[in-house]
């Protein structure tokens, strides 16, 4: 016996992805919804060999499915999530809107799959936003053997992180620029993503910093650990998909390169290409379809006494997103619903 899943965003990148990931890890489907906007009614998407019709999210009746994956925006979401919830569905959310609220847990499997249980208070459990997610995972182990005490990151982010549109806008921007008489002007990013880059991810906070800067910070405790500190700076590349993160980790002791390396070498979703080499080490481009993140470039940081840095990339549409909120399910499945 299998599950009654609903996708809601079927029609979107990580909707897409999802479906994707449900098939690649055989999960025990029964049943199948997938839903979108009005505007997609009966556009097809696929399931493994199958070709499903999406439906409408305002006409469906969430009455007897077991699990709704939910990638739609948090607006949509606001109205459509607590609905499922209510009718005995379980959400497992892509968006920002609960991931802050302590009563839905906001789960990584591979670092805190102990929170799937706190789910029952709203039926809903959160997914983190894209760099959280890669980052906690190289994170947590590392933060088991010796304390973290301060992360500074910078990141590297794809335009598939602001969904379908930021995937046109870098490629109409791209091909206008060798055709100027087609001028594509910036809509979806505030600048020019083509050929720049761009220190601005979602809406600047009060102390200068952004949404997406502060989402690193309040997220990485709620996952890993109240005392942790972050400070963050988030920019969006010309890059289609995959994020990749410059991170430097100060711990309470000292660890060695070498050690921190066989860490991440054993743990969970992890894959450590570092060869001190050309090329010895991974880019976006060619993490993209794949579901580990991976660390490259782990070094010591000599400039402070316990620190390490360390290259971080992973595909965002998978880690950062659908493969995380499927992992979500399966560990939901597992540990509470119990029917696969
Ligand atoms: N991309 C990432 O790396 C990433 C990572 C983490 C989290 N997320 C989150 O995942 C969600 C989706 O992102 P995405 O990249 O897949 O965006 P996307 O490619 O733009 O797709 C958006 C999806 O949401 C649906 N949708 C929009 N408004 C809706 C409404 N009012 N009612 C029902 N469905 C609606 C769209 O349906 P139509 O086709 O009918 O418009 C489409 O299926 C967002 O919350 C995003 O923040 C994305």
């Amino acid at each position: 016996m299998g599950y009654k899943v609903v996708i809601a965003g079927a029609t979107g990148n990580v909707g897409r992805e999802m479906l994707n990931i449900l098939a690649e890890r055989q999960f025990p489907v029964d049943e199948l919804a997938v839903l979108a906007s009005r505007r997609s009614l009966g556009t097809e998407v696929s399931f493994g060999d199958r070709t499903l019709k999406t439906q409408d999210i305002e006409q469906f009746d969430w009455t007897g499915w077991d699990m709704a994956l939910f990638a739609i925006g948090s607006e949509a979401t606001k109205i459509h999530a607590p609905k499922a919830a209510r009718a005995g569905c379980v959400v497992i959310d892509n968006s920002s809107l609960y991931r802050y609220d302590p009563e839905v847990p906001l789960i990584v499997p591979e670092v805190n799959p102990q929170a799937v249980h706190g789910y029952a208070k709203k039926n809903i459990i959160a997914n983190p936003n894209c760099s959280t997610a890669q980052m906690v995972v190289a994170l947590k182990p590392l933060h088991d053997r010796s304390a973290i005490k301060r992360v500074v990151v910078s990141t590297y982010q794809s335009v598939s992180g602001a969904g379908k549109e930021g995937i046109d806008e870098l490629w109409d921007q791209t091909k206008s620029i060798y055709n100027p008489t087609d001028d594509k002007p910036a809509r979806k990013f505030t600048k020019q993503i083509a050929f720049n880059v761009i220190p601005h991810i979602d809406v600047f906070m009060e102390d200068g910093s952004t949404k997406e800067e502060w989402k690193m910070v309040a997220e990485t405790k709620k996952i890993v650990d109240p005392s942790i500190k972050v400070t963050a700076t988030c920019v969006r590349v010309p890059v289609f998909v995959g994020h990749s993160e410059a991170i430097n980790i100060e711990f309470e002791e000292f660890l060695d390169e070498d050690e921190a390396r066989d860490i991440l070498r054993e743990a969970p979703g992890v894959m450590v290409i570092d060869k001190r080499e050309d090329g010895g080490y991974v880019t976006p481009i060619e993490c993209v379809g794949d579901f580990a993140t991976f660390i490259s470039r782990i070094r010591q940081d000599s400039t402070i006494d316990n620190g390490l840095n360390l290259w971080c990339v992973s595909d965002n549409l998978r880690k950062g997103a659908a493969l995380n909120a499927v992992q979500i399910a399966e560990l939901l499945g597992r540990e509470v619903l119990k029917k696969g």
